[in-house]
């Protein structure tokens, strides 16, 4: 029997879930978003404190729910990077302190891959696979041909697709975070508006900063015109943009490297608009398609323990001296061996 402790803290959730063979036993996830909603963005410096503050409530909480201790646990897995430096390392200095304290392993993680194996709580994943990773801070298409072998065959070049939801939603005045908000007024409006859709460099490359200035600038020209700005046609003008570009790019990838499935990840992969467009490109096709839960598509540990159990199997631990990687690359995951 093995039994994975993770913890994720790369950016403004605390979470610590706990699996036994597989079967998830608890996956507690303390939010921060009330708390830099206000900011509209994360703030690093409270994120990192605010961990501190919840990390060993979370850990002693996952472990209640599961109806384990400390003892009892065969292996500490925790989110290495990407994310927020000062965020990653408060989970990191905690999963260190119980690997050495319990003479465990130690199995640090990558947060995308973490975000594209929740699937496997859905489903089997299928290879030849591509995962179309989209959330606050990365927008990248990555095929995997085997179990934990990623390669990035595009991503953007400026902005997360995340991020630019965030942004375009602060210039119409909806709350932090935005995907949500935009994507609820979007289904009530029409693409009125022109937005011009961006140019990238790639064939599977993704640019978001052009679209973000189009739709400020649009939304300023109208307010200086003393023109209403139509909300909802204004959401539904950018969404189709948005995940246009998404839709675009992901099916010629999926055509182009012949995959079996696809899979959704990250916090993006939560929109309404992207979640039906994906179905009906795969309607009548053979490719497979893994939409992963609402609960998923957060930040939550649940993920990180189900990469760790393939790292446990393939012994893959890390020294005790590991650092934290705020830039890691995906198809760099297993860089702390060499
Ligand atoms: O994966 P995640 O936590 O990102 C990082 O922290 O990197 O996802 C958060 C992002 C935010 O940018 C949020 O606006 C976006 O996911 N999001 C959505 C939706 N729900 C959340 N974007 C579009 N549509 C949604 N329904």
């Amino acid at each position: 029997m093995t039994r994975i402790l993770a913890i994720e803290s790369s950016c403004d959730e605390t979470s610590v879930a706990i699996t036994q063979d597989g079967e998830l036993l608890s996956n507690i996830v303390a939010t921060q978003i009330s708390v830099h909603e206000k900011y509209g963005g994360v703030m690093p410096e409270i994120a990192s404190r605010l961990h501190t503050e919840n990390i060993t409530i979370c850990i002693e909480e996952a472990l209640r729910k599961a109806k384990l201790t400390l003892e009892d646990i065969d292996a500490f897995a925790v989110t290495r990077g990407p994310g927020l430096i000062g965020c990653l390392h408060v989970g990191l200095q905690a999963a260190k302190t119980l690997a050495m304290l319990y003479k465990k392993p130690l199995i640090p993680v990558h947060h995308l891959a973490g975000h594209i194996y929740a699937n496997e709580y859905v489903g089997e994943l299928k290879f030849p696979l591509l995962c179309v990773v989209v959330s606050g801070g990365n927008t990248e298409l990555v095929i995997m041909r085997g179990d934990m072998d990623f390669e990035i065959v595009g991503e953007t070049k400026d902005d997360a697709v995340g991020e630019c939801y965030d942004k375009v939603a602060r210039v119409l005045g909806l709350p932090y975070p935005g995907g949500l908000p935009i994507d609820q007024h979007a289904k009530l409006g029409q693409h009125t508006y022109n937005l011009p859709r961006p140019q990238s460099p790639g064939p599977y490359d993704f640019s978001y900063s052009g679209l973000k200035t189009s739709v400020i600038n649009l939304v300023n020209q109208l307010k200086m015109k003393g023109e209403l700005v139509r909300l909802d046609d204004m959401a539904r003008s950018f969404q189709d943009v948005a995940i246009g570009m998404i839709m675009e790019k992901a099916m010629a990838a999926a055509k182009d490297f012949n995959v079996k499935q696809i899979v959704l990840a990250g916090g993006v992969s939560a929109n309404s608009y992207l979640r039906d467009e994906m179905k009906k490109a795969v309607e009548g096709t053979d490719i497979d398609l893994i939409i992963p839960p609402l609960w998923c598509t957060t930040d939550q540990a649940a993920m990180i323990a189900k990469v760790a159990e393939h790292l446990y199997v393939r012994k893959t631990f890390a020294p005790l001296n590991l650092g934290v990687d705020p830039n890691w690359k995906i198809d760099h995951w297993d860089d702390f061996l060499s």
